[in-house]
């Protein structure tokens, strides 16, 4: 069983260390707490209203549209335009940096993936969220404080959080299984039924990372080790590994799922064609109510399984930034405000499922009541390990994919793509 002993330190590790000293050179005027030069763009446009824009990943549990009518309905002089972009994290963030970089003032509000803070907070790209902009976080789950916080200023306000689950088809398998050996165990059981076992994420992108951390973690590996050193080339990292590559070497991952994202594998076991599948919470209002859904009611959420106990999720889960080019910073602060209200919140948890971010609403008996899984939730959030905090996330999260892609496939030996992993890992510490 993994504790909260072996992880807390985990997690305040997860800082990767060579990164920190390399990356003082910020642009523009954030990186590092304070709103940067008194003339710099984090010092403008702070008092003004008017007409924002929200950028944000596709919608798939439809929760932004109605929202934002409501607040246009009470905001005519303040309406927000929502910015719709594609579903696939990589490129959601490429979106945001070529507009930063472009310094477009209509990119007022976004939001922003736990793992970018880092970054865009470094290259002076985040409004600090502190004075006439400060947000109250003192509700909120700690760890999805900690995502919006970078050199000890908050930039980017926690919007929803998010955990890997196990969705299981309760009418299929006596009991959720608690180990990944005990749920391979299980895979005749899809064999009979004429269906794939397991589905993660394994399409080359940040789903991939996800998924990648999740098998190493569970297996007891760490990426970084206490001091923020990449820790790759471990027995139990290569274990973890093994584990996804055995998958699909035996079959149990179904080969096509070399190219599923989130809404891919959602898809298929909603289908009737996935026994388990790890996925977000999100999954679960849509394989509950769309009425395309084939499993309904003959699916359960679990904790992920683990090598004697429960796994390790990553932690996921997505904030909300004010752009340092925004022209309407007074509106673009309220909005966010208003995101993280607790109506809004408990709007999400409703309406799609989503993860909240204030820590009453697990106990709410009306979401209790709906979402019967949000204790199972809440603690999977609690031990869920953070992905390395540092600007030069990208070139990290790039070093997982690629060599992992490349095992999944067969082209390298688990332990050749561990070895460039941590190789790989060093040099993007280092900025290069
Ligand atoms: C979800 C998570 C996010 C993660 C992404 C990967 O959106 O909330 O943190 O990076 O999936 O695809």
């Amino acid at each position: 069983m993994f504790n909260s002993k072996r992880l807390a330190p985990v997690a305040a590790a997860g800082v990767l260390a060579l990164a920190l000293t390399a990356c003082g050179g910020s642009t523009g005027g954030g990186g590092g707490g304070g709103g940067g030069e008194a003339d710099g763009p984090a010092s403008q446009n702070l008092d003004a209203r008017g007409p924002i824009t929200y950028v944000q990943g596709k919608d798939n549990s439809d929760v932004v549209r109605p929202l934002i009518k409501k607040w246009n309905e009470a905001h005519p002089d303040e309406k927000v335009t929502f910015k719709e972009q594609s579903d696939s994290a990589d490129q959601q963030h490429d979106d945001l940096v070529q507009n930063f970089q472009a310094q477009n003032e209509e990119y007022d509000v976004m939001s922003v993936d736990v793992i970018w803070t880092a970054e865009f907070a470094a290259q002076g790209w985040l409004q600090p969220l502190e004075d006439e902009l400060a947000i109250e976080t003192g509700d909120m789950l700690p760890a999805t404080v900690a995502s919006g916080t970078y050199n000890d200023t908050l930039y980017t306000a926690p919007q929803s959080s998010d955990a890997g689950l196990l969705y299981y088809r309760k009418d299929l398998v006596p009991k959720a299984p608690e180990t990944w050996e005990e749920m391979m165990g299980m895979c005749d059981i899809a064999e009979e039924n004429d269906m794939g076992c397991y589905a993660g994420q394994f399409a080359k992108y940040e789903g991939l990372t996800v998924n990648t951390v999740e098998a190493i973690n569970t297996a007891g590996g760490d990426i970084l080790d206490d001091s923020g050193k990449p820790t790759l080339e471990t027995p139990e990292a290569k274990a973890g590994l093994t584990n996804l590559v055995e998958g699909f070497e035996t079959g149990n991952i179904p080969e096509q799922t070399i190219t599923f994202m989130e809404e891919q594998s959602r898809i298929a076991f909603q289908d009737g064609d996935l026994l388990f599948l790890r996925n977000w919470p999100y999954v679960y209002g849509l394989a509950k109510n769309e009425e395309s859904s084939k499993v309904q009611d003959k699916f359960a959420i679990a904790p992920l399984p683990g090598r004697d106990g429960p796994g390790a999720s990553a932690l996921g889960g997505h904030n909300v930034g004010i752009s340092v080019y925004s022209d309407n910073k007074a509106t673009a602060h309220d909005f966010v405000e208003f995101i993280t209200s607790p109506e809004t919140q408990k709007f999400y948890a409703l309406q799609g499922s989503l993860a909240p971010v204030l820590t009453d609403l697990y106990d709410d008996p009306e979401l209790v009541k709906e979402l019967p899984y949000l204790p199972v939730l809440k603690t999977s959030i609690e031990n869920a390990v953070p992905r390395p905090v540092t600007p030069f996330y990208p070139a990290v999260s790039k070093a997982i994919q690629d060599n992992s892609y490349a095992a999944l496939q067969g082209e390298k030996s688990v332990d050749q793509a561990l070895a460039d992993m941590q190789q790989a890992i060093t040099s993007a510490a280092a900025g290069s």
